[in-house]
């Protein structure tokens, strides 16, 4: 056994020696200290060997794999410095080899989302418009036909930047310098009806995606921050059956087919008549979690523009008629990615934005 161990330790350690890579050494470590190697073998033969031998074989078996294991980590540790020492000299670099691609971002769902109906509405014509996240108290409700005590207004609704010149002088004052309405974080898209319809006057088609605020107790599904997509379209002889189309068009752009879909009365002050629109849950036959059993789903609200809303807007009614939607654009997000609390979308986490590749 002695011999043999002998031999053995010559071997292992003459190819260590000459070993020029880091897999030979790993080769070595396994042909002969591995669970099944040489030196591990053999070790397992001590029992066999007269009782008084052992401690001895024992000892030296010992010793060798010891001297093994040392000269395998001292010559890794030569192999590694001589590689680093090349590679510092700029030998074994490779300057034309492509480097390490860069780690790609993506487009947010709500961004891609938003930017496949924007292609949808432009090629039917539609201008793609703009407002202000910070707006006019006036044009967030005055405008759009909402009395000054609808609920809407309070401030457990709406996030107020300045509330409305209160006193009489405040609001003459403020009067001179054009100030005297109240700012708001908007609550809704549709202030860019008011916007773009008293930039562009009639005939006008618009979509307005973008955030609105609201002061909300948040869960999974309310955020104080969301996103909608407005729709407008004033013309001559514009009627329900052209909103319509338009919303069907829509939900066809976004599921990539045609869903089945049914009005209901809706009341918003700024359109009438109002409507919801529910489309046939494009996820089941016959009732699921999303539609709640029901295989409707509510997607959107929508209607003819109030003649009020026009006249705010210097756009004489008798002649003008129009239709508005509003998208919920945060919800058809979750819808179609299935995500089930709001508060994931504008949360950054990579760990939720890593699931949309572009
Ligand atoms: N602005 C409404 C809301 O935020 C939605 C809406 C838009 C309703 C246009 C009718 C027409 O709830």
């Amino acid at each position: 056994m002695r011999e043999r161990l002998e031999e053995l330790r010559r071997e292992a350690l003459a190819i260590v020696a000459e070993a020029g890579e880091e897999a030979r050494l790993r080769e070595v470590e396994v042909r002969f200290l591995g669970r099944n190697g040489e030196i591990t073998g053999l070790l397992r033969q001590l029992g066999s060997l007269p009782a008084d031998q052992r401690p001895a074989a024992g000892r030296e078996a010992n010793l060798v794999k010891a001297a093994l294991q040392e000269a395998l980590d001292q010559r890794r540790d030569q192999l590694q410095q001589a590689s680093l020492a090349r590679e510092l000299r700029g030998e074994g670099f490779d300057p034309t080899l492509p480097g390490p691609p860069p780690p790609a971002g993506a487009l947010h769902p709500l961004s891609q989302v938003q930017r496949r109906l924007e292609d949808l509405f432009s090629s039917m014509g539609f201008l793609v418009a703009d407002g202000p996240e910070v707006e006019w108290e006036s044009y967030n409700f005055d405008a759009l036909n909402i009395p000054p005590d609808h609920p809407a207004r309070e401030a457990q609704d709406t996030i107020f930047v300045r509330a409305p010149q209160a006193t009489a002088e405040a609001s003459a004052a403020a009067e001179s310098d054009g100030k005297a309405d109240g700012v708001v974080l908007r609550s809704h898209t549709s202030t860019v009806q008011i916007r773009a319809l008293k930039k562009h006057g009639p005939p006008l088609r618009v979509v307005a995606p973008g955030r609105v605020f609201r002061q909300e107790a948040q869960d999974a599904t309310h955020e104080h921050t969301f996103h909608q997509m407005e729709g407008l379209v004033v013309d001559r002889g514009v009627g329900v059956a052209h909103m319509l189309h338009a919303m069907n068009s829509l939900l066809e752009g976004l599921f990539g087919r045609k869903l089945e879909t049914r009005l209901r009365p809706g009341f918003f002050p700024f359109v009438e008549p109002g409507f919801e629109l529910d489309a046939r849950c494009p996820f089941c036959d016959s009732g699921c979690r999303v539609c709640k059993g029901s295989t409707w789903i509510e997607l959107m609200p929508g209607g003819l523009v109030h003649p009020n809303v026009l006249e705010a807007c210097d756009v004489d009614p008798e002649v003008y008629s129009g239709y508005a939607f509003g998208l919920g654009l945060s919800r058809v997000v979750m819808l179609s990615y299935g995500i089930d609390d709001i508060r994931w979308l504008l949360s950054g986490d990579l760990r939720f934005l890593r699931q949309f590749p572009s």
